[in-house]
């Protein structure tokens, strides 16, 4: 991929920048940020690593929105964080404005470009975009499962001892309290956890999964998760420059899969160099498919608060 653009320059936007840089995923990459001087100086700062990682990939950064010209694919980070005591819906309204703004500049700076979402409430905002471009839902889409799903499977690795590259996990639905940790489909080596793992230790990594956010928030005080949310956005990069088609959970748009439409939750796609190839479609047990419906009843409420805003 040529350019790659990140728009907010913030913890989550830095971080991103910084392992794009280091992972050479594209020639050239911008930070576009409102405030002042700042996405210059985080540029600058990514730059002076050039020499310890060994890339010569271009960044810069402006507050220019002219910046954003012809990126095949923008990262979305923008907006205002979440403070201790806050849920992610809590930054809803100001955040729906700040997206339908950067959604604009992407209309006008970068009409071919993919959209990646990140910034919270995720799933409502995602749902946002694709209305307020009305492009295909393969190009619009949203990092939440793969944070997620790390989360779960650091937690499994903390609880069992074992390696965190043996484990896979996959976690489903709307990126809030009521996400869809799915233990069925979450595996060591191929061996389901329950057999290492009593029903009660996985209820209890789940729930855990499911407060996540809220838990390095707490911890951090100043400031939301960053470290994992970057490179969570940065294996999804990786999926997507490098043609993987990886089977990964993102925030897609759902048109009949899993009997849902017209909503934007978290979902395995097949993710490749076209954005979202396809949905698929799990078979979900009655307890995953009530909790799954709880999800979605979440998410559609979120997607209701922002239709009300203009
Ligand atoms: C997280 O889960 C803030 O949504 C972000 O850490």
């Amino acid at each position: 991929m040529k350019k790659i653009s990140i728009v907010g320059a913030g913890r989550v936007g830095e971080t991103t920048a910084q392992i794009l840089a280091e992972e050479e995923f594209c020639r050239e990459i911008a930070l576009f940020d409102v405030r002042e001087d700042v996405p210059e100086g985080i540029a600058l700062d990514i730059l002076q690593t050039a020499p310890f990682f060994e890339f010569d990939c271009v960044i810069q950064g402006s507050n220019d929105p002219r910046i954003l010209k012809d990126s095949e694919l923008v990262i979305v980070t923008a907006g205002i964080p979440r403070k201790p005591g806050m849920s992610r819906a809590d930054v809803l309204e100001t955040n729906t404005r700040i997206i339908d703004e950067v959604t604009d500049h992407v209309m006008a700076h970068a009409p071919n470009a993919m959209m990646l979402l990140v910034s919270n409430p995720v799933d409502a905002l995602t749902y946002r975009v694709a209305q307020r471009t009305g492009w295909d839902r393969s190009r619009v889409f949203g990092q939440a499962g793969v944070l997620d799903a790390s989360r779960m499977a650091s937690f499994i690795a903390q609880e069992t001892g074992f390696s965190a590259l043996d484990i896979t996990t996959m976690v489903l639905g709307g990126h809030g309290d009521t996400m869809v940790p799915v233990s069925r489909f979450c595996t060591i080596n191929g061996i389901p956890i329950s057999y290492f793992l009593s029903d009660e230790r996985i209820e209890a990594i789940n729930e855990r999964t499911r407060k996540g956010g809220a838990e390095i928030l707490a911890l951090r005080k100043s400031s939301s998760a960053y470290d994992a949310p970057g490179a969570a956005v940065a294996a999804m990069v990786d999926a997507i420059v490098n043609n993987r088609r990886r089977v990964l959970p993102c925030v897609a748009l759902l048109e009949g899969e899993y009997g849902e439409a017209d909503i934007a939750m978290g979902v395995p796609c097949i993710l490749g160099e076209k954005g979202v190839e396809s949905v698929v479609e799990l078979n979900l047990n009655d307890r995953e498919r009530a909790d799954f419906d709880k999800s979605a009843s979440a998410v559609r409420a979120e997607i209701e608060r922002v239709r009300d805003i203009h």
